[in-house]
């Protein structure tokens, strides 16, 4: 799908600039090996700001976003090529440099007193305007390496077949589910579900960020069909845990809320039985 005018499908251009921080608060309620060496469906990605953010900081083997938005797909591709280009050189790199006093890394990293690969943002993004962004190696990199184990997909995840399975789903956004449920109605939430469960492997999690029923008024009055849809409507997202459990979900762990002003949400994270 190209873009629209108006973001039907919660497909905001722009939307990361509205929010808050670079670091999402919402990654930091999982415990910190969550998603180490673990393989991520991430729906609904967007610019890919979240995806991006997990295979590069949180050790996924292999992250995979995917959007309805084609234009929204190019911005995720041009987040990743951006994040490779900040990111610092790797810790071998850096201390083979530090032997050599003259080496820029080797005096960059004695400034920073930081000789860890975790610093991530080495580079100044003015890098990659004033010069082009850092080639992304030609798959030499082992699974598990930013930039070469996170990939964007444009697709309506709903309409296509199941093709592979994962350790974890992460249906972050504000729900996702919400415009789902809105666009194509109350079969279609229940469909997603199953959906989400077939795509895990057992013993895999679904990282989902409910929207409450209240929340749905303003994405009404956006679009004319989307009202007509909400009348429509019999499920509301309080009945989403007692589905997800008829599907074969345990029942939801609670993780918390994180998030400036209208950004708070909480995160609940389901485990396939
Ligand atoms: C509000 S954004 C959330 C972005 C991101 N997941 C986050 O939380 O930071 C919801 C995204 O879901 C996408 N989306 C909606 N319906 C979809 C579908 N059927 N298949 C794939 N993506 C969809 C929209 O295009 C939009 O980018």
């Amino acid at each position: 799908m190209a873009s629209s005018t108006t973001p039907v499908y919660g497909n905001y251009h722009g939307y990361y600039s509205k929010r808050p921080s670079v670091r999402d608060p919402r990654l930091s309620l999982l415990p910190p090996s969550f998603f180490t060496g673990k393989t991520v469906l991430d729906i609904g990605c967007n610019e890919g700001w979240v995806t991006c953010e997990i295979a590069q900081l949180w050790g996924a083997a292999r992250v995979v976003g995917v959007d309805v938005d084609e234009t929204l797909i190019r911005g995720a591709w041009r987040r990743r090529r951006s994040l490779w280009s900040q990111q610092s050189p790797e810790r071998d790199v850096i201390e083979r440099k530090a032997d050599d006093n003259s080496s820029p890394v080797s005096k960059r990293a004695k400034l920073d007193g930081d000789t860890d690969s975790h610093s991530y943002d080495h580079f100044p993004v003015s890098c990659e305007h004033s010069h082009e962004p850092f080639p992304i190696p030609t798959n030499t990199s082992p699974e598990g390496r930013f930039p070469t184990n996170v990939i964007f997909r444009t697709t309506d995840w709903l309409a296509e077949p199941v093709s592979e399975e994962y350790d974890i789903v992460t249906a972050y956004g504000l729900s996702i589910t919400k415009w789902i449920h809105l666009n194509c109605g109350d079969d279609s939430i229940k469909r997603f579900f199953r959906k989400v469960h077939e795509s895990l492997n057992a013993g895999g999690f679904l990282v989902l960020e409910p929207q409450s029923w209240e929340t749905y008024a303003k994405a009404r009055r956006m679009d004319e069909k989307l009202k007509e849809n909400a009348k429509h409507l019999k499920l509301h997202p309080d009945d989403f845990p007692a589905i997800l459990q008829d599907i074969g979900f345990g029942l939801p762990r609670h993780l918390g809320s994180v998030g400036e002003g209208g950004f708070r949400r909480p995160v609940d994270l389901y485990i396939k039985l």
